[in-house]
């Protein structure tokens, strides 16, 4: 079994603990709506990486159809019990059960920096789109903030920490000009990056509040301090 397919089976029962409080609402919130900004509404969804479902739950609230994916059975049960009416099933990013083709939209929030293999995942991501359909990804970016996460984590593993994501698991931070480079050599046309939160879950109450009241300033005047990366592209149409 894989390091983290374990540790997310592990913290499934209390993964939505962490997004469920007002402040984790609002930062899931805040992603999903840079994601949601660059897919179609009312299209056909994958969501790579879902966890517990709560974008898939955000897209079929927006009006579309999803189906999530996720390589965590732990995760996959919680997915089905929040939008029992969507699909979702067990699988690795880079080998997706599905025909070419039959998807409008692709997700992945918070996961492709634990994928071992991107070009893999965003070939699959490719295969199964459809021409014309979009995709957006978004997750950690490599900073001067976050190079020390991994140390971070790497040490909370080994005093035994139960958190969400806490444990060393090989991850991939991306630079916008990486994740633009794998975005275009797996094919997408009409690539763009941008960068979003700055108010970390991690923080102390007044500077949470004050890291959130200047957010949407640091995302368009000061975006390197923002800290995850939100990349978009299309498949071409035939
Ligand atoms: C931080 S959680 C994010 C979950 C969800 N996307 C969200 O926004 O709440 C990361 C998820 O990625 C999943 N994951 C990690 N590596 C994966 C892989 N290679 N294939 C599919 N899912 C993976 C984990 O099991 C976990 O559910």
């Amino acid at each position: 079994m894989k390091k983290v397919q374990q540790h997310y089976d592990e913290v499934a029962d209390i993964y939505d603990e962490r997004y469920d409080g007002s402040r984790g609402k609002y930062y899931h919130g805040h992603i999903s709506d840079h994601v949601m900004r660059e897919l179609p509404k009312d299209g056909f969804l994958l969501d790579v990486g879902c966890g517990t479902g709560l974008f898939v739950q955000r897209y079929v609230e927006e009006g579309g159809r999803a189906v999530g994916l996720d390589i965590s059975p732990g995760m996959v049960r919680h997915g089905r019990q929040r939008c029992p009416e969507s699909g979702f099933c067990v699988g690795t990013a880079d080998v997706l059960p599905f025909k070419d083709a039959t998807f409008d939209a692709l997700a992945s929030l918070l996961a492709f920096s634990y994928v071992p293999d991107p070009e893999g995942m965003l070939r699959e991501c490719y295969r199964v789109l459809k021409p014309g359909g979009r995709i957006a990804v978004c997750t950690l970016s490599r900073t001067i903030f976050t190079s020390i996460v991994p140390v971070v984590y790497q040490m909370g593993e080994k005093v035994g920490l139960k958190k969400v994501g806490v444990g060393d698991f090989d991850e991939h931070y991306y630079t916008n000009v990486e994740i633009a480079s794998l975005f275009r050599e797996a094919g997408f046309e009409d690539v763009s990056v941008g960068r979003c939160s700055f108010a970390h879950l991690n923080l102390a109450d007044p500077v949470f509040n004050l890291a959130r009241k200047v957010e949407p300033i640091i995302e368009e005047k000061l975006p390197y301090l923002a800290y995850n990366v939100c990349a978009a592209g299309k498949k071409p149409k035939e």
